[in-house]
């Protein structure tokens, strides 16, 4: 029994070796990518989910979405990222061309042909406000969005903010009051799982994926000594390996102005929702395991 899965991404780094992972798991159906203005802009996000899809012959759609914040300016990461999103590899010029519709429209489509299927965001979550707003019947079909951003231990773009929810903290707001189960994978446990030197030198040398990737990885400038942080391919991880997280139930709200906007704020004693929870945060996870999984999920890519 496979998953539906759909991607909405904004690579970068990190989202495409998550786009790896869904794409080589077959366990995992990934229906549809679509594509966000974020860590580059989103002729960049684009050209470089379209490069991720054609290294691995696939035939997914991509479609472009949101250039810009609903509200919010933009704001890119191509300090952490490159210039060109995915440094480090060369992925050649012949990579294809998005489809020809609007990430919302093809969100719409490819979600309403399901009875039942897994939103994963790995960007910001404007693509998604605007598919809530605009196909609001999308929801029943959603099982549930795990969505990389967050974080209730300090953030990575101010203290308060995690760079997806910073990048537009008003279309994290109405994802998470939309009433459709969220888990939310933020820096509490992806700046815990992060890969080790060991594991990036073994990565080089395990095959034509593991090249690849290491090729990026090594052109990445988030982390430290310590190791890389895959922020995004945690959320693959959880789909496939719930077991490798702690993980607490409560109530998310988004705060959208002032100095600690973008932060994501947790009823942690569930005493102001009526005891209601809209979210499942993950709050640790299994650092080893994610790294032995890493390695072993790129060597089975042939
Ligand atoms: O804060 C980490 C998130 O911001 C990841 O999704 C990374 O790709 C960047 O988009
Ligand atoms: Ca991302």
């Amino acid at each position: 029994m496979t998953t539906k899965i759909i991607m909405d991404t904004d690579p970068g780094i990190d989202d495409a070796a998550a786009l790896t992972m869904a794409i080589n798991n077959p366990s995992l159906d990934l229906k549809l990518i679509t594509t966000v203005a974020g860590n580059v802009t989103v002729d960049k996000t684009t050209a470089n989910a379209l490069k991720i899809v054609h290294f691995f012959g696939k035939d997914i759609p991509v479609a472009a979405g949101a250039e810009q914040p609903l509200i919010k300016p933009f704001e890119d990461a191509a300090r952490i990222h490159g210039e060109s999103g995915m440094p480090g590899y060369d992925f050649g010029t012949d990579y294809g061309k998005p489809i020809d519709k609007s990430a919302v429209e093809a969100l719409r489509d490819a979600i309403m042909a399901e009875d039942e299927v897994v939103l994963v965001p790995t960007g910001s979550y404007t693509n998604i406000a605007l598919l809530f707003s605009e196909y609001p019947e999308v929801k029943s079909h959603i099982k549930q969005i795990v969505a990389m951003g967050g974080s209730f231990s300090g953030g990575n773009m101010t203290s308060a903010a995690e760079f997806n929810v910073f990048t537009d903290p008003d279309a994290a707001k109405i994802m998470y009051n939309a009433g459709v189960p969220i888990v939310t994978v933020g820096l509490d446990v992806t700046l815990k799982a992060l890969l080790t030197a060991d594991t990036i030198e073994k990565l080089g040398k395990l095959n034509k994926t593991g090249e690849m990737l290491h090729g990026l990885i090594t052109h990445y400038n988030d982390g430290s000594d310590a190791g890389r942080p895959m922020h995004d391919v945690n959320t693959i991880f959880y789909l496939l390996h719930p077991e490798a997280f702690t993980t607490k139930d409560m109530w998310v709200d988004v705060q959208t102005d002032g100095p600690a906007i973008g932060a994501t704020v947790g009823d942690v004693r569930a005493a102001y929702h009526d005891g209601k929870t809209n979210a499942k945060v993950c709050l640790d996870i299994d650092a080893d395991a994610f790294n032995k999984w890493f390695l072993e999920e790129v060597s089975k890519i042939k």
